[in-house]
């Protein structure tokens, strides 16, 4: 296990904002986890690669970077197949290692920063799909009991952009691995019209699981911001979920809103859109920005502080408030120890 003392932050988040941690321990195994000392929520915090996390201020505690690696072919039945991986490994190269050999379930979730641990954290969704569909359970240390436990899907309570680990037990577990159902069979999943739409551009009727990863690429390049050239933590602000009448009410006013039908009746309307018609897209305060390529994603152009990002969003969620009456609602963990 790597020990460093009061270390930066700045490398360890997509947003580069700088911050402090009183310690930051690097887990390359589970064992490691046995050794150490207690969590304290109000003081430590789990950490991937920092690209879902705002650090608003300083973590005055421990930061446990989760590097635990391995990816491993447990059983093969009927032609699905069930993976293990460890928490630490990199989300896309996991999609990448499974088209190469043949197991198909996540090419619509290509490119997706992060680590696979804290993939079931906000149940991660592109392009018509959610990890829900290919998670079987996760493998954690419970915090609270001082024990390991394997959570079944059923019992993570995933929704959009949502768990038990985002919300109601939020610090309660480090997840340290979790488990896929693959599939060696091609089941293409193009509900998203976007997605449909650029396969057909390259006359591909039948198109294979690679080819369905490279479509998703491409959109993902030309659609968001890269994280290398602005920092940024993807979509600021979860498109709203509101009920047919109130969305029946919004349309009949803003008859251009996207918006979607959810499994429940529900209408997910686009939080992009409602920023652009307030004309924030592009707006800048210093190094604190809104993406002028997509209006959800917040920037950081060079050396905004956290505490400046959040200043903005509060802006975005104030102006959009009194524009539409929709309070938007952050995605990413914002990290203020001091609140
Ligand atoms: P971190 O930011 O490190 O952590 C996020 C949260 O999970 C924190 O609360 C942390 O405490 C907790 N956590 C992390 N690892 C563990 C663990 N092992 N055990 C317990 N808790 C843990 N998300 C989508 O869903 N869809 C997208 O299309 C998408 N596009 C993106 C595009 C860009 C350019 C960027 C920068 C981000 C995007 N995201 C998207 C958000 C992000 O990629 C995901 O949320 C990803 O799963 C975060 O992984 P991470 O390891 O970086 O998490
Ligand atoms: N739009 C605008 N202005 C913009 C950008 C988009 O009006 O600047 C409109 C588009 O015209 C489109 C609608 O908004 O009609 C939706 O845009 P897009 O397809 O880009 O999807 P999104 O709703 O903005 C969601 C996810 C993304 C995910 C994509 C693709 C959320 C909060 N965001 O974005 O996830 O990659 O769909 O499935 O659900 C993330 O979570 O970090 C993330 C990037």
């Amino acid at each position: 296990m790597k020990v460093t003392e009061r270390p930066s932050l700045k490398a360890f988040n997509t947003f580069r904002v700088d911050a402090r941690a009183g310690l930051l321990l690097t887990i390359e195994t589970e064992e490691e986890l046995l050794s150490l000392s207690p969590f304290c929520a109000k003081r430590d915090l789990v950490l991937g690669e920092g690209s879902n996390t705002l650090f608003a201020g300083d973590v005055p505690g421990t930061v446990f970077l989760n590097r635990i690696a391995g990816k491993e072919i447990l059983e093969v039945k009927d032609k699905q197949v069930l993976v293990e991986v460890g928490a630490g490994e990199n989300w896309h190269q996991l999609v990448l290692w499974s088209l190469k050999h043949n197991l198909y379930g996540l090419e619509n979730l290509s490119l997706i920063p992060g680590s696979t641990g804290a993939a079931p954290i906000q149940n991660i969704g592109a392009y018509g799909m959610e990890l829900s569909s290919v998670l079987e359970s996760v493998t954690a240390w419970d915090w609270q009991k001082s024990a390991w436990v394997t959570l079944r899907q059923d019992e993570c309570e995933l929704g959009y952009r949502d768990s038990r680990f985002k919300s109601r037990e939020r610090d309660r577990y480090l997840i340290t691995s979790v488990r896929l159902q693959l599939d060696q069979e091609f089941r293409p999943r193009l509900d998203y019209s976007g997605l449909r739409q650029e396969l057909a551009m390259e006359g591909s009727s039948r198109p294979t699981g690679r080819a369905v990863s490279d479509a998703v690429i491409r959109l993902r390049r030309a659609r968001l911001p890269d994280p290398a050239v602005a920092g940024n933590a993807g979509s600021f602000f979860k498109n709203p979920v509101v009920s047919r009448s109130d969305g029946s009410a919004l349309l009949a006013d803003n008859p251009d809103l996207p918006y979607r039908l959810t499994g429940d009746s529900m209408l997910k309307i686009s939080a992009a859109w409602m920023i652009e018609q307030c004309g924030l897209k592009g707006f800048r305060n210093g190094d604190a920005g809104i993406s002028d390529q997509h209006a959800l994603v917040l920037v950081n152009y060079a050396s905004a502080t956290g505490a400046e990002i959040q200043k903005l969003a509060e802006h975005v969620q104030s102006v959009v408030y009194a524009q539409f009456g929709i309070r938007l609602e952050p995605e990413p963990r914002i990290i203020d120890f001091s609140a």
